[in-house]
This record gives C-alpha cells, structure tokens and sequence, in this order.
C-alpha cells in the first residue's frame, strides 16, 4: 500500500480522540426531505465554536423563489444554544441543493470554505453555462479553499480536511475529532455510493476515495450528506461507522475490486434521471452560493443550457 502520511495524520486524530472523549464534537444533523440533503452543526462543548457543514437554501423550481426555513432551523439551533460559528464548510459543489451559506454567514459569521479544486469545477460549469468574464473562476467567493491534509480547529477540536475527488474533482471530506463528514462518497451500508456521472465526476477515483477514507480506524464515526431510505428500510439514516461500512456497504463492502464497483457504478449511473435542480443549484454553488448577478432590470436568472447534459438511458 502506498504511503499516506495525510491518511496517517487523520488516523491519529481518530485514536487521540478515543481518549480523550471531551474532544469529541457535538454533532447535530438537519434533513431537508425536499432534497435528501443532511445539514450538520459541528461544535465544541468547551468554548461553543461551530462549524456548518452543507447548508440548504430553499428552492422551488416552479416559481424560481428561494426561502429560508432549512437555514432559518439552523440559524434557531445556534443561537438557542449560544453557539459561534467560525467556519461554513462544503463538502462540495453540490448539484441537488442550493447553499445557503451566504444567507448564513451574514446572519452568523464564520468563513466559508471549500475544496481547492473548487476552480476545476468553476472553469467546467463557467463554461457549460457560459457565464461571463465577471464570473471568476479562481475560487474568489470562498473565504478558505482546502487541500487534501490541511488541519484546522473549531475551538478545542481538532480537524483535518481530505480530498475525495470522484463524484466531483473537488470533493472534500472533513475529519472533526472522530468524525468524518464524508459528502457525497459514501451513503448508508444498504444504499452504497454515490453518483460518479456529473461532468467531472469519475468512478475509479471514487472506488479510490472511499476505500482511502475506509482506512481509518473502524470506530470513526461517518455523517453523510444524503439519505434516499433503502430496500427495507423506511426511516431515514445518516450516521454510520468505517466498520459498519467496511463490513456491510452493498457497493463498496471489504472485498469488492475496483473494477466490480466501476462497473456496477457505470451501469447504474447511466439509468438515473439528474437532479431535479442541477441546474439552479450549480448556477449558484459554482458562485459560493450567491445568485447569478442580476441583470439591467434588478433581477437575477438561472439559465438553462439546451442539450448540453444527456438524459438517462
Ligand atoms: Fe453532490
């Protein structure tokens, strides 16, 4: 197995943390069943610093209004417990949800991050929607891009970021204390993995990313960006274990190759309809979660690019 000192470092921080349990972060999730989308907040019991982790803003696409009950909740939850949010993370650009993270840090602060590979993604949708010359693509909107082993705090808690490119280039998982915020890798044991088709996206690196982040130690507690409930399964889940993965993950289970799981990824991709709002939410989270500027009128548009993303099989 090839060296991983950045691997190394986050599975020192999963032991540390098993003992030394007051490092442990308090973690709460809010679903918006709308989108299948977990939000968390992340904190420090000891000095009460937070960090949001992929937050929702409200979206119909019928009307184009955008709302603010999902941050609105989250927003109640911070100030009732007296919370201070120093960072907004993304695990990634998302592609079925809009970010609130504008609409957040205004009201709470705290620096918006997001993988570095973020201007990958930029360059990839500026172009397939054409955005102009005032759409920067160097990352500009985020107040941090990570890179793959960057260590950060939220107050006492230790924390490390990891590159899992594979559903998209830019994808990041977030290692607080002994739990890893794992984005769109890895879902639940009986849903599998997820999507490796968006422009950009690639199973192998995927297959790669997940089994990298299933060598860390089997306690690490994994929290997931999404839930669809499964066979058999009729409540919605989204805290897991590396063990209960390793052991049990119908897609990604110890044992299975890498070519088995890009098969089966491909395959399975090329079945799935794209999200019902892919393209106002890519719009805006290649921007940091800000509507497009608004034109001569005040108004701002999403715009929908003909033909330019096949459809199912
Ligand atoms: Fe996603």
């Amino acid at each position: 197995m090839s060296i991983d000192v950045n691997l190394d470092k986050a599975t020192a921080q999963v032991r540390e943390t098993g003992q030394n349990p007051a490092q442990r972060p308090t973690i709460a999730g809010f679903f918006d069943e709308a989108t299948f989308t977990v939000s968390y907040v992340v904190h420090d019991a000891e000095t009460s610093e937070a960090a949001i982790i992929d937050s929702v803003l409200d979206y119909d696409p019928a009307s184009g209004s955008t709302g603010f009950g999902s941050a609105d909740r989250i927003i109640e939850y911070i100030t009732s417990n007296n919370l201070k949010v120093t960072w907004i993370l993304e695990t990634h650009a998302h592609a079925d949800h809009l970010s609130a993270a504008p609409y957040l840090q205004e009201k709470l602060g705290g620096k918006l991050a997001i993988g570095a590979d973020i201007v990958r993604v930029q360059e990839v949708f500026g172009k397939m929607f054409n955005a102009g010359t005032d759409f920067e693509r160097d990352g500009s909107q985020f107040d941090h891009l990570f890179t793959d082993g960057e260590t950060f705090r939220i107050g006492k808690l230790e924390a490390i970021a990891l590159h899992v490119p594979g559903h998209t280039p830019a994808d990041m998982a977030y290692l607080i204390g002994d739990a890893a915020f794992v984005g769109d890798t890895i879902f639940m044991p009986d849903y599998g993995t997820a999507r490796a088709d968006f422009p950009g996206g690639d199973a192998r690196q995927l297959f790669h990313s997940i089994r990298r982040l299933l060598r860390l130690p089997r306690e690490t507690r994994l929290f997931l960006c999404h839930d669809y409930k499964a066979p058999g399964r009729d409540e919605y889940a989204w805290e897991t274990t590396v063990g209960q993965e390793r052991d049990h993950n119908v897609h990604v289970r110890d044992g299975v190759t890498e070519d088995e799981f890009v098969a089966m990824r491909t395959t399975r991709d090329r079945t799935l309809a794209m999200p019902n709002l892919i393209m106002p939410s890519v719009q805006v989270n290649m921007r940091g979660g800000h509507l497009p500027e608004p034109e001569d009128n005040g108004v701002s548009y999403i715009k929908i690019p003909v033909n330019a993303v096949r459809r199912p099989a």
